[in-house]
């Protein structure tokens, strides 16, 4: 570990300043191993929306990297996350995606827990165990920490980690306009889609945090279509923001070519007074304006709120989605991707918007695929000895000099964080390798 950790700081410092980062990362099992420690474990992970879990008792399962976990309200409508593993012999005890229960009973000797982890049951138990086991000692591990934020739900294996509120820090304005907009907020709808790609988390979290830039190509057979505008530079208007702790995000504003988009993405008019009410002067005119709204909550939460359809501008359909690059390996991620509305969106918006979703960023949606093929051909032309040779001697490093020099901040911009007013750019990027490598050098 010791050598891999002098190869890469050697290598971010000396190449991350110039905007290069080294190929080898992307496929490194000595790096994904470290990722899981120091990156993973050590910071916020999220694990699904509160809306989710709206009842004592209803739970979902899911996973902080590779820990299974139970997150349930309990009775006394609190959020909990337990690892879904019985503390007798390890078996995992909700094999569901999610449900209902009063009590979680293991299937291997049928000890049961309460919602909030109480061991309060166990078969022939004072006939068993007597007085020689004291219960309480054997209850669901809890994860350490548990914090929301709009009814996002995040845990932490680091007992130590800084409040949530404090990590998010200044993208939970940005965060207001997506999820704090309406009166009873944000609802996720359906169940999340999941499946697996073989690719790199991170590629992902760069993609959706910052690459603007791929649109016009790997998504081509939008503009084709009419779904996208005739013009290569459509996705680079607006402005790409640097935030705290290698958040980041794109605020993309219509092509001047293009013809012009209705205001808050085209969000039903009855709407409006409402987002008037919750958002403040700054807020409103960066969503009153916007076309896309994409980024990434480090490490590997990303959101999108793009708008979609076909049949010319008056048809297109806001939706938002979050997605979660789970990473499976060096070389393997899960993709699990949620679908969310206002509570008071009218319902034949939210039937409009989820059709809108599926198509483009389901599983089988035209933009996801475009992507999942990209980002695999990447993974794949990163896993040979040419791409991994650690001495750089084949310049194997990744190009990331986009307006490295050349682009100022805004100092107009009414947002916090710093604004570049251009989204084909590759800063936030460059801050989330920066913070990634915070991550990975520390012990
Ligand atoms: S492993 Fe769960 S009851 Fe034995
Ligand atoms: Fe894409």
């Amino acid at each position: 570990m010791a050598d891999l950790e002098s190869d890469l700081s050697f290598q971010l410092h000396e190449n991350l300043s110039i905007g290069r980062v080294p190929q080898w990362i992307l496929t490194d099992p000595g790096i994904y191993e470290l990722e899981v420690q120091r990156v993973f474990a050590s910071n916020w992970y999220f694990l699904g929306h509160e809306s989710e879990i709206p009842n004592p008792g209803d739970y979902v399962s899911r996973w902080y990297v590779n820990d299974p976990v139970i997150v349930s309200r309990g009775n006394d409508r609190k959020i909990n996350a337990f690892l879904n593993s019985c503390t007798h012999r390890g078996t995992m005890l909700c094999s569901a995606d999610f449900g209902n229960k009063a009590n979680f009973i293991c299937p291997y000797h049928g000890w049961t827990y309460s919602l909030e982890g109480k061991l309060n049951g166990i078969i022939a138990g004072d006939k068993i165990y007597g007085t020689e086991m004291d219960r309480s000692e054997w209850k669901l591990r809890k994860l350490p920490r548990l914090e929301t934020y709009h009814g996002l739900i995040f845990a932490s294996l680091n007992e130590n980690v800084v409040p949530l509120d404090e990590y998010l820090g200044n993208l939970k304005w940005y965060f207001d306009i997506l999820l704090g907009r309406s009166d009873k907020k944000m609802q996720v709808k359906g169940v999340p889609f999941r499946w697996v790609v073989e690719a790199n988390w991170k590629i992902g979290s760069d993609n959706f945090g910052g690459d603007a830039y791929h649109t016009a190509m790997t998504h081509r057979s939008t503009v084709e279509l009419g779904i996208a505008p005739k013009d290569p530079m459509f996705a680079s208007y607006g402005h790409q923001v640097v935030l705290d702790n290698g958040h980041g995000l794109n605020v993309i504003t219509p092509s001047p070519v293009a013809p012009k988009v209705p205001p808050f993405q085209g969000l039903p008019e009855v709407m409006w007074p409402m987002f008037e009410r919750n958002l403040t002067e700054g807020q409103l005119e960066v969503f009153r304006n916007t076309a896309v709204i994409d980024g990434t909550c480090f490490p590997n939460l990303s959101f999108l709120s793009p708008m979609h359809g076909t049949g010319g501008h008056a048809h297109l359909t806001n939706f938002l989605t979050l997605r979660q690059w789970r990473p499976l390996g060096p070389g393997k991620m899960e993709i699990w991707s949620w679908f969310l509305a206002d509570v008071e969106a009218p319902e034949e918006f939210v039937q409009e918007s989820y059709k809108r979703y599926v198509n483009t960023f389901g599983p089988s949606g035209v933009l996801e695929q475009d992507d999942a093929e990209i980002w695999s051909r990447i993974t794949s032309a990163s896993k040979g000895l040419m791409a991994r040779d650690k001495t750089l001697s084949y310049n194997n490093v990744m190009n990331y000099v986009m307006g490295l020099d050349s682009v100022e901040p805004d100092p107009n911009w009414p947002g916090p964080g710093i604004a570049y007013p251009t989204c084909y750019l590759e800063a936030v990027q460059r801050a989330f390798y920066e913070k990634w490598h915070e991550c990975i050098a520390k012990d």
